[in-house]
């Protein structure tokens, strides 16, 4: 059994700022970091961790699909032995005329908590033969696929293609961005969707549920909806018996939010765990209580350490 996640990988460069710069302004940032980013490798890492922990260790392998530069890179090494043995890389898409990594640089203002993504990536985006090529290799062990919404042409091709050729498999999509067209396409092939706030806001709904209710008469094929709502929690939609969830969003006592950069990440990763980990012994709204409760511990914190401590607690 094995996930597989498909998406882009980026170096995050994090500055923290008292307020979003204006346009022309000089302002000095209380601090910076770099880490690893990409809303699939975040996610990779905080499964890597769920499926890693004491007693609910399980036998679900992790499999990362995303373009980085040449292998000998800096930043390939660096993705890579922060990454194995517990997530693989070996189906990544190297580009040995690259050096650079994908970036984003990111302002985080701490008088609204809201992060600000400008990103830059000149590596050449995976064509749907390789995509093939890597579906066939890592053959009908592969039982899920995760989508980040993106190239979204390709994307639904791999969708297509993984429906022809291996029936069985489990897809997943997430539709964040909300000025990419071709979303709406790529959730309307896909077993379960992940919308964000963003998207649903663009589309003009005013609220998770309806964006739920609405999205619902669209995507025939799904079994699953959910929608985050940042502070508002999320809602689930089960499509085969209409039963919409909403669960709160998890609130620590006198915990701050420090770091929303990778939450919604956190939250998918929470529920891919439900959904390929705990199947049959959670059922739907305590898999979407733990989603929400792993996404809640990560924005109290910087990064994305020790988020398996959510399984100590019951779901
Ligand atoms: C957060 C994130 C960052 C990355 C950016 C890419 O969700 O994945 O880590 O730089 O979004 O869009």
């Amino acid at each position: 059994m094995s996930l597989v996640a498909v998406g882009a990988c980026y170096v995050d460069t994090i500055l923290t700022t008292p307020h979003y710069p204006g346009e022309d302004e000089k302002l000095r940032a209380s601090s910076i970091s770099r880490r690893r980013g990409g809303n699939c490798p975040n996610s990779l890492e905080v499964l890597q961790q769920l499926t890693a922990h004491g007693r609910s260790m399980t036998g679900l392998s992790l499999d990362l699909v995303a373009v980085l530069p040449a292998k000998s890179s800096i930043a390939s090494q660096q993705i890579q032995s922060a990454f194995e043995p517990r997530v693989q890389l070996s189906h990544c898409i190297y580009r040995e005329k690259f050096e650079e990594p994908a970036s984003s640089y990111i302002f985080k203002s701490q008088s609204t908590d809201s992060r600000t993504i400008v990103n830059y990536n000149e590596l050449p985006e995976m064509t749907i033969e390789e995509f093939k090529r890597i579906a066939d290799e890592l053959g009908p062990k592969a039982t899920w696929f995760h989508f980040e919404g993106r190239i979204p042409d390709v994307t639904l091709a791999c969708i297509h293609y993984l429906r022809q050729r291996f029936p069985l498999v489990r897809v997943s999509v997430e539709a964040e961005k909300p000025a990419r067209p071709g979303l709406q396409e790529l959730a309307m092939e896909a077993d379960v969707v992940f919308y964000s706030k963003s998207w649903t806001q663009g589309q003009g709904y005013l609220s998770a549920k309806e964006c739920l209710e609405k999205q619902s008469s669209i995507v025939r094929k799904a079994s699953l909806l959910f929608c985050t709502w940042g502070q508002d929690g999320a809602v689930a939609l089960d499509m085969e018996t209409g039963n919409l969830i909403h669960s709160p969003a998890y609130l620590i006592a006198d915990s701050k939010v420090v770091d929303t950069i990778g939450a919604g990440d956190t939250f998918i990763a929470g529920m891919l765990y439900g959904l390929n980990c705990q199947q049959e012994s959670w059922d739907l709204s305590q898999k979407l209580s733990f989603a929400n409760r792993v996404a809640g511990m990560k924005v109290t914190q910087e990064g994305f350490s020790g988020l398996d401590g959510a399984l100590e607690l019951n779901p």
